[in-house]
């Protein structure tokens, strides 16, 4: 049973239309969020992910990222995972055969379509949000999974306080993004009409924490595995140890 209601995660919670005069000025959502709503989109996005850590310098299979996920946080079964832009649901079905209870989100809906047909287990649950302002109860969460959305959202830091606050004090929080490299493509896919895509840095990353604790931090090239445990206790609430380093792989 996951620990959110039925009428929260059917809830639609898309940032409100700019046409619409809701809400601040300016598009609400990127242009790599707006490219995630296509069906096509969703149609290829498992293909491209299972190649996207090579294509960016990182020599990481899917295998690989959640054999590091698994050793790092060692989830537990019956604990209650959130994945946030689960897309086709890679983290999420990982957790599930960890026999975790998952809640996984989207802002996509053929994104949400698409993990639930290559992830069908009852262990999760699909959601239409944008945990940029989830509504989701606060502290209702053992643990976050976080893979690249970061890069994606329009506002990163109101992504990661709403991943803040919605884990259990000792839940833990794994984030994969591409970090900051400086890099002349890097500053194009930035433009707002060519993805608006955001590329933190990990020191970037850890101000918008505060009450989280790194316990780790790996780079593969560009791109960036961290965990983070809420409130003091790096070992977190079920003992999953950080090894406390920073890596490059
Ligand atoms: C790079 S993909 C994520 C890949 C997936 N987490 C994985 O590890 O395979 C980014 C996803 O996040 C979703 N997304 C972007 N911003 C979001 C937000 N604010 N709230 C929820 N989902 C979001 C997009 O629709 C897209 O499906």
């Amino acid at each position: 049973m996951n620990p959110v209601s039925r009428s929260v995660q059917g809830q639609e919670n898309l940032n409100p239309d700019p046409s619409s005069g809701a809400g601040g000025s300016g598009p609400l959502l990127s242009a790599a969020q707006r490219s995630n709503l296509l069906p096509l989109t969703a149609a290829g996005y498992a293909w491209w992910r299972a190649r996207s850590l090579r294509s960016l310098g990182a020599d990481f299979t899917l295998e690989r990222e959640a054999a590091l996920f698994r050793a790092l946080c060692r989830p537990q079964a019956g604990q209650d995972w959130l994945d946030v832009g689960t897309s086709a649901g890679f983290y999420a079905g990982v957790l599930a055969r960890a026999d975790c209870r998952v809640l996984a989100v989207d802002l996509s809906a053929p994104m949400l379509r698409e993990g639930a047909k290559r992830e069908p287990d009852a262990r999760i649950d699909w959601a239409q949000l944008n945990m940029e302002r989830s509504d989701l109860p606060p502290a209702s969460f053992d643990g976050v999974t976080v893979g690249a959305t970061l890069n994606e959202t329009r506002g990163p830091a109101a992504l990661l306080a709403e991943c803040a606050r919605v884990l259990r004090p000792g839940g833990q929080l794994w984030l994969m993004y591409l970090r900051r490299t400086g890099g002349p493509l890097q500053a194009v896919f930035e433009r707002p009409k060519a993805g608006g895509l955001n590329f933190p840095d990990p020191a970037w990353v850890g101000r918008h924490l505060p009450g989280l604790i790194r316990t780790d931090g790996l780079s593969a090239g560009a791109v960036q595995f961290e965990r983070y445990v809420k409130g003091t206790d790096p070992q977190g609430a079920h003992g999953a140890a950080g090894r406390g380093v920073w890596e490059t792989l």
